[in-house]
């Protein structure tokens, strides 16, 4: 079948004749076709906001560029993407953006977009310093919070954060006060993140592509040695089934990134999925069964021995309260199999329907 059959109209795009589906815009059109426009406000899971106008691009009988991310395409439209003009407008744009920050090069484990803006910088050799000058925002190192960094010494004002925390968490925890460059990203009357209506989702973190938003958790971890794994999985936590990249070195768990194409999360995760992986490597957990012992202390024993132990005390609960004294409750962490057959445990082997799941909760 002709894929074009799903689309309404086309338009020119660097001399090609592209399909379009009607709504979309210039920038989606051009990153279907693999075009390479930078971009630095734009997160494909939120509104476009046109801040950075980064990914300009000519448009045939418009004056000046126009910013893809916000401009519809029509039909007809012509398109260039790349061209010495849009070069020079762009690294320019880079050079200004640079100009406002502290630090061009932060630690990959401060979050997902972290080095965006580094990667850009290099890619249109914008390290040039010739704006240097004044800068916008005050970082918050009073913000005793465990989990995010607030380094606005190191903000471009993309919004990315502010946008993130309304359209996806809907938290609104965050926004934005004052303009040019007294511009600053706070929380209600300039207060701490654990004073705002802050979930400490990390989402804000994850999104911003400067690093003036830092995993605490992660960056803590910066000095273990070795290359940074990432490993594709599911959250541990609920039953939602968030998907996660742990990131790792040498065996430790160092972060966790949310995948943001994960099909449950789509780069969303909440406070316990992002931050609290800390229990894998925790001294306090169990690796072996215990018992508790006739001087009623927990004794470390055999999984044979831990068994026995559980069958004889559901066994004798049962006769001598009844089958409906047992209630069985699955965890969501659980794989259907497991669930399945947890469900047949407590109906088959006790003859009682009280058998539910924490997800639930
Ligand atoms: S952690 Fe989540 S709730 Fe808190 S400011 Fe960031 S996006 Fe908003
Ligand atoms: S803190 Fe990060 S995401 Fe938020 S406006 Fe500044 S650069 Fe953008
Ligand atoms: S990415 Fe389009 S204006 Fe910023």
């Amino acid at each position: 079948m002709d894929e074009r059959n799903d689309f309404d109209f086309e338009i020119t795009l660097d001399g090609e004749q592209v399909p379009v589906r009607r709504g979309e815009t210039v920038y989606e059109v051009s990153e279907r076709h693999r075009k390479e426009i930078p971009t630095l406000c734009y997160d494909p899971r939120l509104e476009s906001f046109g801040a950075c106008r980064l990914c300009i691009v000519e448009v045939e009988g418009a004056r000046n560029p126009v910013a893809s991310c916000t401009t519809r395409a029509e039909p007809g439209m012509r398109i260039t993407t790349r061209s010495a003009r849009l070069d020079m407008h762009r690294r320019v744009l880079m050079e200004m953006v640079a100009s406002e920050n502290r630090d061009l090069d932060v630690d990959p484990l401060s979050g997902y977009a972290s080095g965006e803006m580094a990667t850009l910088l290099d890619r249109y050799e914008a390290r040039t310093g010739r704006f240097s000058g004044r800068r916008s925002g005050t970082s918050r190192p009073d913000d005793d919070n465990p989990f995010i960094l607030r380094d606005y010494d190191n903000c471009i004002s993309c919004y990315r954060c502010v946008r993130v925390c309304a359209e996806q968490e809907g938290d609104y925890a965050i926004s934005i006060m004052n303009r040019g460059f007294e511009t600053q990203i706070t929380t209600e009357f300039g207060g701490l993140l654990k004073d705002s209506a802050c979930t400490f989702c990390g989402q804000c973190i994850q999104t911003c592509p400067t690093g003036a938003l830092g995993d605490l958790k992660a960056l803590a971890n910066a000095n273990v040695a070795g290359e940074t794994e990432k490993t594709r999985t599911v959250c541990t936590y609920c039953g939602v089934g968030c998907s996660v990249d742990v990131m790792t070195r040498d065996d430790k768990i160092v972060g966790v990134l949310p995948a943001m194409d994960g099909p449950a999360n789509k780069g969303a995760l909440c406070v316990k999925g992002q931050f609290a992986f800390d229990f894998v490597s925790h001294p306090d957990r169990l690796s072996q069964p215990l018992v508790r012992g006739e001087d009623g202390e927990l004794h470390a024993t055999d999984w044979d021995t831990a068994l026995d132990r559980a069958a004889t005390g559901f066994k004798t609960t049962a006769e001598t309260h009844g089958r409906h004294s047992i209630y069985g409750i699955a965890s969501g962490r659980a794989p259907h199999e497991a669930a399945y057959m947890m469900q047949r445990f407590i109906r088959g082997g006790f003859g009682t329907n009280q058998i539910d799941n924490c997800s639930r909760a």
